[in-house]
């Protein structure tokens, strides 16, 4: 656009403005960071299994503890009396491109722009307002963590006690990285001009910390982990399947396209059509959460897939433990590095090479009493697990797997949302793990 100006005007006052213009955003591109890099905590503390980052936000700062939701449209924080202090929270006007931006359903009294905060774990959902206020995260260069950087005007919607409760210990809102404009990748990758990427590594552990990451590699942990995913497409789906939405509007959450399951190689006798989304009415395919502990299949896909794995292992099951159907003695089963030693989950993606394989540390749970079972949830003896919540005018469609995230701890997952790509990598494979990022600050 700079050289058609010169070439249209070809008057030197303007080039030199013009070479001003230039060298003035050449500054603020070497000031931009890179990427920005947040550390993910384990918390066990509430009755699910979260996976919890922080930010630091308002004015003045105060660190904010908020529940990772990867198919999340969007950030919310507890604003309820007492909750939230700040002399730069602005509300969102109705008539603002902001609000148009959160695809809202609402306004109150006072002309502010309004979308439901939910709890997508316990589906809850309550009126909340639009506001924006200063955010603040460290930067990176994939190594280490570097200098602050802030977003003044980051956009988030106000939520309240009751939808708060449940949420780990000391956690205030929920952290959406999904498919929205709004969401909390798509507020940093457009407030610091990033590729549309953003990574995600969950730790097993509630000792240590996994990373999340926003903007492309390195990523170092303890080597490049960029260098060594897999590629698969994302695909969108038309329906939302997630709590508390309304009717016809589209999915914001990840999902890929699997084709068939293998258990140690062999194929599992599968309905397909269960695997494909339906573009009439967004029923099937799978899906990709963090806010599911663990994953949920469809009853068909639970069973002949737990068929297989119970034929392949060749061990006695014992007595389930719920939320699972399948569970065996710890002491029938043999143990290594990879965790379990049970045959391998493999979903075959878009062609016959290309798996993500669930091996026996993503694939077992082990419990108290010597029981360890297979960390699957079987969707129709368990509604309730992947049907929270509800749509507004409408009935929500049922995805037949979600892949939950005790499935992805430890995987190592790039969303390239300008490529339209899932990177994957189990890091077991690289004899490394998600708490291996160096959180020491190099600044
Ligand atoms: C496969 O699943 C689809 C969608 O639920 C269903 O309509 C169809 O009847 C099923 N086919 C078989 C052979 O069970
Ligand atoms: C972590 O990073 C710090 C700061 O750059 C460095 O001094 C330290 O040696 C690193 N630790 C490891 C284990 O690499």
């Amino acid at each position: 656009m700079l050289v058609e100006m010169v070439v249209s005007t070809k008057l030197l006052t303007l080039l030199s403005i013009i070479s001003l213009i230039i060298s003035t955003s050449t500054a603020q591109t070497s000031l931009r960071p890179k990427a920005l890099v947040l550390p993910i905590t384990k918390d066990i503390s509430s009755t699910t299994p979260q996976y919890v980052t922080q930010i630091k936000q308002r004015t003045p700062l105060v660190p904010i503890k908020l529940t990772i939701d990867l198919g999340g449209g969007y950030l919310w924080v507890n604003c309820e009396k007492g909750n939230y202090v700040s002399s730069t929270s602005k509300p969102t006007l109705c008539t603002s491109s902001q609000c148009s931006l959160f695809a809202s359903h609402g306004c109150n009294s006072e002309n502010i722009c309004a979308r439901s905060p939910t709890n997508t774990i316990t589906g809850v959902s309550s009126y909340g307002d639009i506001h924006s206020d200063i955010v603040s995260v460290q930067s990176t260069d994939g190594n280490n963590p570097g200098r602050v950087v802030s977003v003044p005007n980051f956009l988030f919607i106000c939520g309240s006690n009751v939808v708060q409760k449940d949420l780990a210990k000391g956690v205030k809102g929920m952290a959406g990285l999904g498919r929205t404009k709004v969401s909390i990748f798509s507020q940093f990758s457009s407030a610091f001009s990033f590729n549309r990427k953003f990574a995600i590594c969950l730790g097993s552990s509630t000792r240590s910390k996994g990373v999340l990451f926003f903007g492309d590699g390195p990523y170092n942990l303890n080597m490049d982990v960029s260098k060594t995913l897999t590629f698969t497409p994302l695909v969108t789906n038309p329906f939302s399947t997630s709590p508390s939405s309304f009717l016809g509007e589209p999915s914001y959450e990840y999902f890929i396209d699997v084709k068939s399951i293998r258990v140690s190689g062999k194929n599992v006798p599968l309905n397909k059509t269960l695997l494909k989304i339906d573009t009439k009415n967004g029923v099937g395919g799978t899906k990709i959460s963090t806010v599911n502990p663990y994953t949920i299949m469809e009853t068909s896909i639970y069973k002949a897939v737990v068929d297989a794995f119970v034929k392949e292992l060749g061990a006695p099951t014992v007595e389930p433990v719920a939320p699972f159907g399948t569970c065996f003695a710890t002491k029938d089963i043999s143990f290594s590095r990879m965790g379990p030693g049970v045959p391998s989950i493999d979903f075959v993606l878009q062609n016959e090479d290309v798996l993500w394989s669930i091996i026996g540390a993503n694939s077992m749970v082990s419990l108290e009493n010597d029981v360890i079972c297979l960390g699957f949830v079987d969707a129709g003896s368990n509604p309730k697990a992947s049907q929270v919540g509800f749509v507004v005018g409408g009935s929500k469609p049922m995805t037949s797997i979600t892949i939950g995230a005790h499935q992805l701890e430890n995987n190592f997952l790039q969303f390239d949302l300008a490529a339209s790509r899932l990177g994957f990598r189990s890091l077991f494979l690289e004899h490394t793990n998600c708490d291996n990022f160096n959180f020491t600050s190099s600044v």
